[in-house]
């Protein structure tokens, strides 16, 4: 069967679109003609480079399933009701790729009736291709892939953002930095949501969280991990998307340092 609505040729076209983007992305990293413009403030920017991968994505989306409904993080939503939704982040690691950083990526995700189902990450600069179906599993270069089997926090790395309001609320996730730093091996900053995401369900990271994101941050990467046997849950229902995803047998004492209450000044 080759009908191009069946799973997995929606997931190759997404391959291909998230590809291209990403060989378009390399194009000009590290180079001069970024036009960086910021967007809620200097800590939120976009490229020409997030645009244009972006019109890439959703030409190809707009001439394969013209009936489906889009969200895109620069673009808003295309007014279309579905039951099927794209959900893109054309660029996510923005600052990373406008400093010369190379931990950036497309991520590119369609839900049916509110759940994701295909996932695909692309990070071009490291050439790794994560993806995931609902109940296929979750792949890093076509290698399956699987959490981490660590059970304590004491041997894990784990990884965590800052939200891009930190210039107005002092609700800016150093508390719980503070709370989690001493038990953990390593903490990272990456940068990238996606990435941070596919990390652990590549077990190249055990856990992570992050708060205020949005749903172009997390819904691909989100599949990805769980596919990939992480456990997920958001927190904080006051602070956008903010969700941890970690090896199951962290996943407890890593939440249980992190405050579902805004931090509150002393
Ligand atoms: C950002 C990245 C980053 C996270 C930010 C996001 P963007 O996405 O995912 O890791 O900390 O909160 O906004 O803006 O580069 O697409
Ligand atoms: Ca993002
Ligand atoms: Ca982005």
């Amino acid at each position: 069967m080759n009908n191009i609505h069946d799973t997995a040729t929606i997931l190759n076209n997404a391959i291909s679109w998230a590809r291209e983007a990403g060989h378009l992305q390399l194009e000009y990293f590290r180079g001069n003609n970024l036009n960086i413009e910021s967007k809620f403030n200097d800590s939120d920017i976009v490229t020409v480079a997030d645009k244009a991968s972006e019109q890439i994505i959703i030409n190809h989306i707009k001439n394969a399933y013209p009936a489906h409904a889009i969200l895109s993080e620069e673009m808003g939503d295309n007014a279309i009701t579905s039951d099927y939704r794209w959900i893109i982040d054309p660029l996510d690691g923005t600052t990373n790729f406008s400093n010369g950083l190379p931990l950036f990526s497309v991520s590119i995700a369609l839900e049916y009736c509110g759940k994701a189902i295909i996932g695909v990450v692309y990070a071009p600069y490291l050439n790794e291709l994560f993806y995931a179906t609902k109940g296929g599993g979750a792949w890093l270069n076509g290698n399956k892939i699987a959490t981490s089997r660590k059970n304590s926090l004491a041997h894990s790395v784990v990884a965590t953002g800052f939200p891009v309001d930190k210039d107005r609320t002092n609700d800016n996730n150093l508390d719980n930095v503070t709370r989690v730093l001493p038990h953990v091996r390593g903490m990272r900053r990456l940068g990238s949501a996606a990435i941070d995401l596919c990390y652990v369900a590549a077990g190249f990271l055990d856990g992570y969280w992050e708060m205020n994101l949005h749903t172009w941050d997390v819904s691909a990467g989100r599949l990805i991990a769980e596919e990939a046997g992480a456990k997920c849950s958001l927190f904080r229902n006051d602070r956008n998307i903010s969700i941890i995803a970690a090896t199951p047998l962290i996943f407890d004492s890593l939440s249980s340092l992190l405050s579902n209450q805004p931090h509150s000044p002393q």
